[in-house]
C-alpha cells in the first residue's frame, strides 16, 4: 500500500521539501503524526499557532461561528470583523484596517496603498518603493519584487518596476537611495526568513525621521513579528516609533488564514471603494478566530506571559552558546529568536525531529525559535534539553 507521503508526492506540486512526516493532531504545544509520534513544536506552523493546538475557547468560538455564519462577502458587514478591527485600532497607532487572507496579500495591499498615497500627495512620479536586501515579504509577484533576495526572484522575472534595494540597518545607504520618486520604505522590524536580524533602535528611529521629513511612508511588514511574538502586540512598539502602514498575518488567526493591513487615517483615506478588495477578506469565521487570539493577548495576560517566558528561552540559548563553540550568535526579541551556527543546521534540525522537537531554519546556518505564544517555562526547558542532547552528539562527531 502506498504511504501518505507517496500519494502526496504524486499529486501535489513540487514546491516544498517537506519532511516525510504526516501530521494528524495537536494539543497545547505538542503535535502528533499519523504514526503516533509526539513532537514538541518550537516552530508553531512557522510562527502561526499563537495559542498552540486545541485551545478550548478558540475551538468553541470558531465552531459556534461556523454554525452561525462562515462567509457573507464584503457586500455586507459582519460583527466579528468589526470587533477585530476595533481591537486592532484600540491597541495600535492606526485608525483603519483592511482584512485579507495571508501575509503576501497584506504586503501587496500595503504597497498599493503606499503608491496611491504617494501619487495623491506628491504626483504621479511618486511611486518608487525602497525595500531591504535579505528581506522576505512573500511569494506573489509584488511580494517577491520587494523581497531583496535574488533566489526568490530570478525564475520569475520581469519583476514589478519601481523598487530599489538597500542594505538593512544601513542608514547612510538608505538616505542616499531616497529621491523625489520615493513614496514608501518597506522593512521588517526583525528580518525573519533572512536569518532573524532585528533592526537597530537608532536605525529605525532615524528611518522614521527621514520618512517624515521627506513625506515618505514607512511600511512595516509585521507578518512574522506581529501579534505578540515580541512580547508587544507589534514589534514597532519596541522601537518607540509609529509606522504609517503595517502588514500582518500569521499569528493573527491562530491557524485560520487571515491577514490585515493597518494604516493611519490620513493614509487609509486615499483608498476608495473599488481600489482594493478580497472575496474572503474579513470573513466572520477567520475574524472570530482572530478575536480569540487578540483577547488572550490583550485581556488575558498572554503578552505578559510571552515577555516572561521569552527570558527562559534566552537563558536556555545562552547556556547552549556557552557550551558549544560552533554556536556563533543569539539574536531576536521575545519569542522570536535565532541561533546562528558556524556549521550548517540541516542535520541538527533533522536529528531534533527524530528526538521529538520541531525546529525551523532561517537560512542555512540559523535555527529559528518561534514556538506557540502559550509555551511554558517547563516546555521551553524540555526543548532546550532535547537540542542540547542533539548538539552534544554533533559536537562529539565534529571533534572526532
Ligand atoms: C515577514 C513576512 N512577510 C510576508 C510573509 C508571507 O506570508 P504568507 O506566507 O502568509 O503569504 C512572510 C512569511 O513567512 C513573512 O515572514
Amino acid at each position: 500500500m502506498q504511504s501518505w507521503v507517496e500519494r502526496g508526492e504524486k499529486v501535489r506540486m513540487n514546491t516544498y521539501s517537506s519532511f516525510p512526516i504526516v501530521m494528524e493532531k495537536g494539543k497545547g504545544v505538542y503535535i502528533w503524526d499519523v504514526k503516533g509520534n509526539k513532537y514538541l513544536d518550537f516552530g508553531a506552523g512557522i510562527a502561526v499557532n499563537a495559542l498552540g493546538y486545541g485551545n478550548d475557547t478558540y475551538i468553541e468560538t470558531v465552531s459556534n461561528q461556523l454554525r452561525r455564519l462562515c462567509h457573507c462577502s464584503n457586500l455586507y458587514w459582519n460583527q466579528p470583523s468589526i470587533e477585530v478591527a476595533e481591537y486592532l485600532v484600540k491597541n495600535t497607532c492606526f485608525q483603519r484596517v483592511f482584512f485579507c487572507n495571508s501575509g503576501a496579500e497584506a504586503v501587496e495591499g500595503a504597497l498599493k496603498l503606499g503608491r496611491k498615497y504617494g501619487k495623491k500627495m506628491k504626483g504621479n512620479h511618486s511611486c518608487r518603493i525602497i525595500s531591504m536586501q535579505q528581506s522576505f515579504h512573500g511569494r506573489t509577484l509584488g511580494a517577491i519584487t520587494v523581497t531583496g533576495q535574488e533566489k526568490y526572484q530570478k525564475a520569475f522575472t520581469p519583476l514589478l518596476p519601481g523598487v530599489d534595494y538597500v542594505p538593512f540597518n544601513d542608514f547612510a545607504a538608505l538616505k542616499k537611495a531616497i529621491s523625489e520618486e520615493t513614496c514608501a520604505i518597506l522593512l521588517e522590524p526583525i528580518q525573519g526568513e533572512g536569518g532573524i536580524w532585528p533592526a537597530k533602535k537608532e536605525y529605525l528611529q532615524a528611518v522614521r525621521k527621514l520618512c517624515t521629513e521627506n513625506h515618505i511612508l514607512l511600511i512595516v511588514d509585521e507578518v512574522q513579528t506581529g501579534i505578540g511574538r515580541t512580547g508587544n502586540l507589534f514589534a514597532y512598539e519596541c522601537y518607540d516609533i509609529e509606522p504609517d502602514i503595517l502588514a500582518t498575518a500569521k499569528g493573527l488567526g491562530g491557524g485560520i488564514p487571515i491577514g490585515a493591513i493597518l494604516a493611519k487615517e490620513e493614509v487609509a483615506s486615499c483608498f476608495m471603494p473599488g481600489d482594493h478588495a478580497s472575496t474572503f477578506g474579513g470573513n466572520p469565521l477567520s475574524c472570530s478566530a482572530a478575536k480569540v487570539v487578540l483577547q488572550k493577548l490583550l485581556e488575558e495576560g498572554l503578552l505578559e506571559e510571552v515577555k516572561k517566558n521569552s527570558k527562559y528561552l534566552q537563558q536556555g540559548l545562552l547556556y547552549l552558546q556557552e557550551k558549544y563553540n560552533f554556536i556563533k550568535e543569539i539574536r531576536g526579541i521575545g519569542l522570536m529568536k535565532g541561533l546562528e551556527f558556524h556549521i550548517p543546521i540541516a542535520e541538527i534540525i533533522k536529528e531534533c525531529i527524530d528526538q521529538g522537537l520541531l525546529l525551523v531554519g532561517a537560512g542555512s546556518h540559523v535555527i529559528r525559535f518561534v514556538p506557540p505564544l502559550v509555551i511554558s517555562k517547563k516546555e521551553i526547558e524540555e526543548g532546550i534539553q532535547i537540542l542540547d542532547q542533539v548538539l552534544q552528539r554533533i559536537h562529539k562527531n565534529t571533534i572526532k
